[in-house]
């Protein structure tokens, strides 16, 4: 599905009997113990006639985790398939399980071409909210698909049961009661607003770069900050030169595309917070490494360079979306990394906005040049309470953490430890790694005040380093997207190509930050198991 297809699914709510819902899929989730919430074993073992224990007793399904069974009910229910999900371990079942398995269940009910699921995997982890928004953004987000290029429409499936169009989910219900149905009501909301977002921060990340160029990106950040009172401002070459910024102007003037800093401004009224919170993230809508250019193998990925900014971008727009009491800002300072002959040079020295001069030893390590400027120019224009950037910024942080954890730095060790908190608790887990004093010295440059490498150990650490010379020492967390921001093959709820992460993230962590502000959006606890 594109976004246009996923806004226009159904999104309902039910209290009743889930055996009474027309849907084609009822989801049912199964521990590997075989038992299931609530009395829902006993209800559908007694309409299906003692199959349904059979199946379990025979460990035809064994209720392990991702695990799906479609039963054919012929009629026995009103759906036409119940579909027995594995949830794995009772004591480990947390949203994220919810979330991976609503994926896997989305997937396969698209090559069944089944375009209404009902879930009752609500009923598996005691926050509804949090289950509810799991549900949700597993279903979507699983479906999500990227086909702006495909001359015919992509079913999905193998099988030619599709009509003559793409496959679409049209109607998704979720199981709550009597007394968990405003939760899941809050939860389904949250989930819509963040798979808004993450779409259109994937589409962002997928679109070839002679499409999703600075321009291009501007247009989209205008188009839909208008339409959600977000103010938009944004700086071309020009402005930037005469505002000094001169690393970022640096790494710009390689490239044809013109370059521009895109700054976006949510303040409601009755903010919680009297200084805003800023977001920063690398929009480097191409990067060929410059002068220093990059080996051709996979160099298309780094159409993806722009993921931190995207993720800025799609933040703002749930922020505002779900009317967030809380003053943000955003920036992305958005640019392509080229070669050419007025391309930044090994050994030039730029001045940035804070006055600091760098020495370019490698002209790919661009991503730190143009956020010195972005951080130190948004530090001293908004005088912010936090400051956080997302950024695809280096390579080593695959090679120490994987596809699966964000790399996380930073000079505020409490709202570090919050951001990791936040992200274990709806799955986009970081880990920390150290800032001490001695990497320091690996930036030091013999020409200007500092280098923009820093030698071959703990590049994802010296990168860190050299963007807290632009933070003023003020509260500062930095997260190294590289190796979460695009995944190379399927996964339940992340098709190959660009994840959207940080999105979910950073809304949860920013309501985190308004509850303690005292301004109460919604209750920031881990989801517990039942
Ligand atoms: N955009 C890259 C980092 C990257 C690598 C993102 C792989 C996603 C996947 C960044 O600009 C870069 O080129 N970093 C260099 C830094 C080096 C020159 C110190 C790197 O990681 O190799
Ligand atoms: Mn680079
Ligand atoms: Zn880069």
């Amino acid at each position: 599905m594109n976004g246009t297809q996923a806004e226009k699914v159904a999104i309902d709510v039910l209290t009743g009997d889930p055996l009474a819902t027309n849907a084609a899929g009822v989801v049912v989730g199964v521990w590997d113990d075989g038992q299931m919430a609530q009395d829902l074993k006993k209800k559908i073992d007694t309409a299906l006639g003692g199959e349904l224990a059979r199946i379990l007793a025979n460990g035809e399904f064994k209720g392990e985790p991702g695990e799906t069974f479609f039963l054919p009910t012929f009629g026995k229910m009103k759906s036409r398939y119940l579909i027995l999900a594995g949830l794995g371990k009772r004591d480990k079942t947390t949203a994220e399980t919810l979330r991976k398995l609503s994926g896997t269940v989305a997937g396969a009910a698209r090559r069944r071409n089944l375009s209404k699921l009902h879930s009752t995997l609500t009923e598996n982890v005691s926050d509804s909210a949090q289950a509810a928004e799991a549900v949700v953004e597993g279903t979507l987000l699983g479906l999500y698909r990227f086909s702006d290029y495909k001359s015919k429409p992509q079913n999905g499936s193998k099988s030619k049961v599709g009509k003559n169009g793409e496959y679409t989910l049209t109607q998704l219900s979720l199981q709550a009661t009597k007394t968990s149905d405003r939760k899941v009501r809050q939860g389904v909301e949250w989930g819509q607003a963040i798979v808004r977002a993450t779409y259109l921060a994937r589409d962002l990340g997928n679109q070839p770069a002679n499409v999703a160029t600075p321009t291009m990106i501007a247009e989209t950040a205008s188009r839909e900050t208008k339409k959600r009172g977000i103010r938009y401002t944004s700086f071309d070459r020009t402005r930037m030169e005469e505002m000094g910024l001169g690393a970022l102007v640096g790494v710009a003037k390689g490239s044809n595309e013109p370059a521009r800093l895109i700054q976006l401004e949510y303040k409601p009224a009755g903010a919680a917070n009297t200084r805003p919170v800023l977001l920063v993230g690398k929009t480097l809508t191409f990067d060929s490494g410059g002068i220093s250019l990059k080996p051709a193998e996979k160099m298309e990925t780094m159409k993806g360079d722009m993921s931190g900014g995207a993720t800025v971008l799609g933040t703002m727009m749930a922020a505002a979306d779900l009317k967030f009491p809380l003053w943000i800002v955003g920036l992305m300072p958005a640019t392509e990394n080229m070669p050419s002959g007025t391309a930044n040079k090994p050994g030039d020295v730029l001045r940035a906005f804070n006055g600091k001069t760098i020495e370019v030893i490698n002209t790919d390590a661009e991503g730190r040049l143009i956020l010195a400027d972005a951080l130190s120019y948004g530090i001293k224009t908004f005088d912010p309470i936090l400051t956080i950037d997302l950024a695809t910024l280096t390579g080593a942080v695959t090679v120490a953490l994987g596809a699966h954890t964000l790399g996380v730095m930073g000079n505020d060790q409490k709202r570090i430890d919050q951001i990791i908190e936040t992200g274990t608790e709806v799955g986009e887990r970081g880990w920390q790694l150290p800032l001490f004093e001695e990497y320091y010295d690996q930036i030091k440059s013999p020409v200007a005040d500092i280098q923009n490498v820093g030698g071959r150990g703990a590049g994802t650490i010296t990168a860190a380093a050299f963007l807290s010379h632009f933070v003023d020492d003020k509260p500062w967390v930095h997260l190294d997207i590289a190796g979460t921001a695009w995944v190379e093959s399927d996964e339940p709820y992340k098709p190959k190509g660009n994840v959207g992460i940080g999105i979910r993230l950073l809304i949860h962590f920013l309501n985190r930050l308004a509850v303690e502000k005292g301004s109460r959006k919604r209750p920031s606890k881990p989801a517990k198991r039942k």
